[in-house]
């Protein structure tokens, strides 16, 4: 079994039955919803929302009974991915550009958990890009003040042509340099119009369930 499925079925006991469970996106959270999808025909009975439109896909092919937002008030459990966490268990999301959609419904969960493997966790943020979702008007403008907020940003394309969210906006991916202060960075590309979200996640992750290369799986709190 690989790092991220041993991470992903690990984080999986945590749902019981009658939950309201958020579905991540990614190659890890994959794992996380097969399982899951394996647990819903063996008679677990919860309701599901997706983070993204490849989520949604993969539940419904799973047999995993999803519901429309407004049917539901809220989540008990999110499972997903991340690019890179550190101690305090800060994030860097988005490298499959759902980060909007997964911060909502990470938001509105009473527990996010993590899940990755060994490779992801770091001692300080920023080695990978961190991925902000802007809007298309005026993107030329809203890059110029990411620049002066200090990033190196790229919009992020798929070899060719841009990269499109789910949400119809372009990511735009920054280099910082090791970030110091996520809850400081955080704020201020918030501040700057043309900016929707970024992909650092500061305070909504309360677990990390993480697989090792030795098989071996660890949880941080
Ligand atoms: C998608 C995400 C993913 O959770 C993140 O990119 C990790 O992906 P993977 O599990 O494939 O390494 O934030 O927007």
């Amino acid at each position: 079994m690989n790092m991220k499925q041993l991470a992903a079925e690990k984080a999986v006991e945590y749902v019981e039955d009658g939950m309201r469970i958020g579905l991540g996106t990614g190659s890890t959270a994959y794992w996380a919803i097969r399982k899951i999808g394996e647990r819903v025909r063996a008679g677990l009975n919860i309701q599901a929302v997706a983070t993204s439109k490849a989520s949604e896909k993969l539940a419904q092919e799973e047999g995993i009974p999803l519901v429309p937002f407004d049917q539901i008030a809220g989540l008990d459990l999110t499972i997903d991915g991340a690019d890179e966490l550190d101690r305090e268990l800060h994030l860097i999301k988005g490298g499959g550009g759902a980060l909007l959609r997964e911060k909502i419904v990470a938001y509105h969960s009473k527990e996010l958990i993590i899940i990755a493997d060994e490779s992801k966790f770091v001692d300080k943020l920023g080695s990978f890009p961190l991925p902000v979702e802007i809007v298309p008007f005026a993107n030329e403008w809203t890059m110029e003040a990411l620049e002066k907020l200090g990033a190196k940003p790229m919009l992020r394309t798929d070899g060719e042509r841009l990269f499109i969210t789910d949400n119809g906006n372009y990511i735009a991916d920054c280099r910082f340099g090791v970030i110091e202060h996520p809850a400081e960075l955080h704020a201020q590309l918030l501040a700057l119009p043309g900016v929707v979200d970024n992909g650092l996640f500061i305070g909504l992750a309360a677990r990390a369930v993480i697989g090792h290369q030795d098989g071996t799986v660890t949880v941080m709190t």
